[in-house]
């Protein structure tokens, strides 16, 4: 299945629970917008496309558990706020309740609602098909690939961005093996990007993420390729750690490139308005459930980190690539 999907049977929303991965493999179903929005706090469905197309059917929940406008945007609202940095949540509820406000009954309401969070599912899809063909062509036979997080059909409706830039070359037929950085605190790479991976038989191999550098300068590298949460005036924001392998990368001359959608463009605003979503000491105090720091030592847990421009060889998009940045 994909990664977020519509139950018509069951009027909610099936998703695969991203935090049991590898181990489980189990889909989550959310009726009440409550739980949807504690799956998007919990990261068990997560990654910016995805947030998008979960904002959207999060607001065919709220058409109808809810009963007038008011009490849909009032608890919209609440969804947008679930975590504040990748642009796509606060897209994907706009769009699917500027739909839903041009129904006149509450049936009317969430069918336009439906309608336009599977278009919106589906465009994500068709997207990430135009980047990977886009993409692909930055790729060489051979070509070493280094990623971090996940930004591949997990963290979309499917297929991909950086991943599924690596996907369609592999289809072209071009020999691509992965390094996925394991993306600490919560290891998106080693949990979900290697078991992506390795299900479509592509060869990968895990580093910790402060193996990067040593990494690049052993020559093991030949290009990086991130996803985004927002690509903002100055530059592009991401999964904490991209900044530092894009500074590591130009030092080596590395081409880093970034793939996403134009829906996580948010080219009005700067780094510095945007929320950076900071995350619970316990990420880095436990892990696995055992405890690995002071209980009361002090944290900082930022989710995501600020790339600027002059740092990013190219911006690929499904209308193309964007490289005279
Ligand atoms: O905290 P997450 O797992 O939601 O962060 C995800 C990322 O940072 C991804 O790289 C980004 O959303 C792009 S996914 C195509």
């Amino acid at each position: 299945m994909r990664t977020i999907e519509w139950d018509e049977e069951k009027d909610s929303i099936k998703l695969i629970d991203q935090t049991l991965l590898p181990a489980e493999y189990d889909i989550l179903e959310c009726k009440a917008l409550e739980q949807l929005i504690d799956a998007i706090q919990r990261l068990k469905v997560r990654g910016a496309p995805a947030l998008g197309a979960a904002g959207a059917f999060g607001v065919v929940l709220a058409c109808i558990n809810e009963k007038s406008k008011s009490d849909i945007i009032k608890e919209v609202e609440r969804l947008k706020k679930a975590r504040p940095t990748a642009v796509n949540l606060s897209y994907g509820v706009n769009r699917a309740l500027n739909a839903a406000m041009r129904g006149r009954t509450t049936q009317e309401m969430k069918t336009h609602a439906l309608e336009e969070a599977q278009r919106i599912a589906d465009e994500d899809v068709a997207m990430n098909k135009k980047i990977g063909d886009y993409g692909s062509e930055l790729l060489e036979n051979g070509d070493v690939v280094l990623t971090h997080c996940n930004a591949g059909r997990l963290a979309c409706v499917d297929w991909g961005t950086a991943l599924g830039v690596i996907r369609t070359a592999v289809q072209k037929g071009k020999r691509i093996e992965v390094i996925a950085c394991e993306t600490r605190p919560l290891n998106q790479g080693s949990r979900i990007t290697t078991w992506e991976l390795l299900q479509d038989e592509i060869p990968v191999t895990l580093i910790a993420d402060s193996m990067s550098a040593a990494v690049m300068r052993e020559g093991k590298v030949n290009k990086v390729i991130v996803g985004a949460d927002r690509v903002v005036k100055e530059g592009v924001i991401n999964k904490i750690g991209t900044y530092m392998h894009a500074v590591v990368a130009k030092e080596h001359n590395i081409p880093f490139y970034v793939a996403t959608p134009l829906s996580s463009f948010d080219l009005k605003r700067s780094y510095k308005e945007v929320e950076i979503e900071e995350r619970s000491p316990e990420e880095l105090i436990f892990f696995g459930g055992k405890q690995i720091a002071p209980l009361d030592v002090k944290v900082y847990n930022p989710a995501f980190d600020f790339t600027p421009f002059a740092l990013i060889a190219a911006v690929i998009t499904e209308k193309g690539i964007w490289s005279k940045l």
